[in-house]
């Protein structure tokens, strides 16, 4: 039986005006050493790709971040100090996949191993079922922009938030896959660290 975490209610009252979000938003690279807290972690989730329409009947649920022909291919993976978890936004909780700190294989570079939490974009292609993403190519763009906008929500709840993070391209996606148990069919796009600002 898989562990799962469930998580607090996200704060959606909290405020910050957008603008403001948008000016001061900024990549950083070094944070405390101090935890990300659940409600941090349930706020970030849930600004990220959490779900903001339920399905109804035959038709899917809508989430904070669109999705190319509403394919919802990107799942996010959660990277923390008990152990490395997949976001389930239906149930708002954390699904977890190894009991082990693998935060340090989040980046590359030096300073991103210290981070207190590592997030890994995955997309799913089996998701990507419609005739518009049926090349190779329609699912490679749509999953990178589609990470984007999860990536982007990140950035702004962080700014919003006083925390620090930053987008990772420099990633060992062979490693962090086979960490990970993915499958041939799921792909990592990109990582971010999230940090409490110094
Ligand atoms: C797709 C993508 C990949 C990135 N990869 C890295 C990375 O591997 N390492 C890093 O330090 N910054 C990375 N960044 C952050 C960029 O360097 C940063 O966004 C850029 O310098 C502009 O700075 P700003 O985000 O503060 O406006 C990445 C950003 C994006 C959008």
């Amino acid at each position: 039986m898989d562990r799962i975490i469930k998580l607090p209610e996200p704060q959606k009252e909290l405020e910050f005006p957008l603008m403001k979000a948008l000016e001061k938003r900024r990549s950083i690279r070094k944070w405390k050493d101090t935890p990300i807290s659940k409600q941090e972690i349930s706020n970030l989730l849930w600004a990220a790709c959490g779900i903001t329409k339920e399905k109804y009947g035959n038709v899917k649920c809508k989430r904070t971040a669109p999705s190319a022909c509403n394919a919802q291919e990107i799942r996010v993976y959660v990277l923390l100090e008990k152990g490395a978890f997949l976001y389930n936004e239906e149930n708002h909780e954390l699904v977890e996949i190894i009991a082990d700190d693998i935060r340090e294989y989040t980046g590359t570079q030096k300073m991103m191993k210290s981070a207190p939490m590592g997030i890994v974009f995955v997309a799913d292609l089996s998701r990507m079922t419609s005739p518009f993403l049926r090349s190779k190519d329609a699912k490679r763009f749509s999953a990178w922009v589609d990470t984007g906008y999860i990536s982007q929500n990140i950035y702004l709840y962080c700014t919003a938030a006083n925390l620090g993070t930053v987008a990772l391209s420099l990633v060992d996606r062979d490693k962090l896959r086979e960490l990970l148990q993915l499958k041939e069919h799921e792909k990592i796009v990109l990582t971010q660290v999230v940090g409490h600002l110094e």
